[in-house]
């Protein structure tokens, strides 16, 4: 990494059974202060539009509503906020991000998703196929940025923009003046049509890889694609996501990981495997070694096929039982952890930011309150003091971080 790496941080939906739930808007706000103290650069919201049994006995955020109220409480760092492609309107997206630009001066960035659950919250019987979902995605972004520029260079000049075609018709202009800013697009789907679509259309993607050959072959995948679809030579900035646990000794680090997961259920751990598989496995004992023969050919997989892609490498380099495979592939869903005292978490984090196959990382915060204070306590004033987590100095510069790379 030529430039200090990015740094943001995702607070993650908690798990029951810690001794402390942190859930209110003003926890989540007071995590938003911490991230902009300890000079990171982004606060991420992540998104479901489905019903999580696992999760939602806690209070979760909206998150445009969300992003709204913190960027009135913070000054320098960007709020970046996951939003469907397939199940919103652009021109309401739009109007949306526009509005939270100018609450925000420039500081909002948008993760577009294609979403692989919540059809039958929106008058569907079955999810879209990928193709479908990455066709329409590709031309939401185009409606979102078409409108943000329908009043022209100096804002006066409001402009249809006449966009049509299968999946959306939006005349414009936008009902409200576009902010200066060009807005920050990020993407996260990883299936081959998902890196298609960062290429093209993002700034910056969101990736999950727990080692480095993954990061790799995700990173080499992208560049490739961004050299055939950019005439600049510029290919978005890669953010990968990366889960710390920190405890006193690594003794103690493991058993905090232990504990975390400990609550989730093993059905419903493997109902997550089953839901990204697309199969039924309810009839294979925990101790069985994991039915291979039954795993679908990938083009059949509707809901994350990018997920699945990796869960089948895995298996295929591993002699795994079911339940070990669902115990790995659980956790954090297929990000690196990173488990060890501060120290050895700080020498982990630097070393992997060494690597040219990323930019930056999104910090997946503990689902345990307990576990988060020592992530900004702990492991944060380390990677300042190794010269890697460096606060760029204002709004502007914190956002120009995010911007393309060569
Ligand atoms: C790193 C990463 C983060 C994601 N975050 C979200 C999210 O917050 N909400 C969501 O609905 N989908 C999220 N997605 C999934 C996307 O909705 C995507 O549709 C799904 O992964 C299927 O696409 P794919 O097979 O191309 O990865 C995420 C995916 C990745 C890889």
């Amino acid at each position: 990494m030529a430039t200090p790496p990015i740094f943001t941080v995702l607070p993650s939906p908690p798990l029951a059974g810690g001794t402390e739930i942190r859930d209110s808007f003003t926890d989540t706000l007071a995590l938003a202060r911490r991230a902009e103290e300890s000079g990171l650069d982004g606060f991420f919201l992540a998104d479901s539009l489905d019903y999580e049994p696992a999760f939602s006995s806690h209070t979760r955020f909206e998150p445009l509503s969300l992003a709204g109220a913190l960027l009135s409480c913070v000054e320098r760092i960007n709020v970046i906020t996951t939003i469907s492609t397939t199940f919103n309107h652009p021109y309401h997206i739009a109007r949306s991000l526009t509005s939270l630009a100018h609450i925000g001066q420039g500081r909002i960035g948008v993760n577009f998703v294609t979403s692989f659950g919540g059809e039958q919250n929106f008058g569907l019987t079955e999810l879209p196929t990928p193709d479908e979902r990455y066709a329409r995605a590709e031309e939401f972004i185009e409606v979102v940025r078409q409108l943000g520029r329908s009043w022209g260079p100096e804002t006066q000049d409001p402009t249809p923009i006449n966009y049509s075609s299968d999946y959306l018709k939006v005349k414009g202009p936008l009902s409200i003046k576009p902010h200066k800013d060009e807005l920050l697009v990020g993407q996260s789907g990883q299936s081959p049509a998902g890196i298609e679509l960062a290429a093209k259309a993002a700034q910056f993607v969101f990736t999950a890889a727990q080692l480095d050959h993954l990061q790799q072959r995700y990173f080499d995948a992208l560049t490739a694609s961004a050299s055939t679809v950019r005439a600049d030579g510029t290919r978005p900035t890669v953010l990968s996501g990366l889960a710390p646990i920190i405890g006193d000794t690594t003794e103690q680090a493991w058993e905090h990981e232990r504990a975390m997961w400990g609550t989730l259920s093993y059905e419903e751990q493997l109902r997550r495997i089953e839901e990204v598989l697309g199969i039924d496995l309810s009839d294979v004992e925990p101790g069985d070694r994991f039915p291979r023969e039954r795993l679908l050919p990938i083009e059949d997989i509707v809901r994350r096929p990018g997920r699945a892609a990796s869960i089948y490498e895995f298996l295929e380099n591993n002699d795994l039982s079911l339940a070990e495979l669902v115990r790995t592939q659980t956790r954090h869903n297929g990000h690196r952890t990173v488990v060890g005292t501060a120290d050895q978490v700080a020498d982990e984090i630097s070393r992997i930011a060494g690597l040219a196959s990323l930019d930056g990382f999104i910090i997946l915060l503990p689902k345990r309150s307990e576990l988060v204070d020592s992530v900004f306590d702990e492991l944060f004033p380390r990677l300042s003091d190794r010269g890697v987590l460096i606060a760029a100095t204002d709004a502007e510069s914190t956002r120009a971080r995010f911007a393309r790379r060569g």
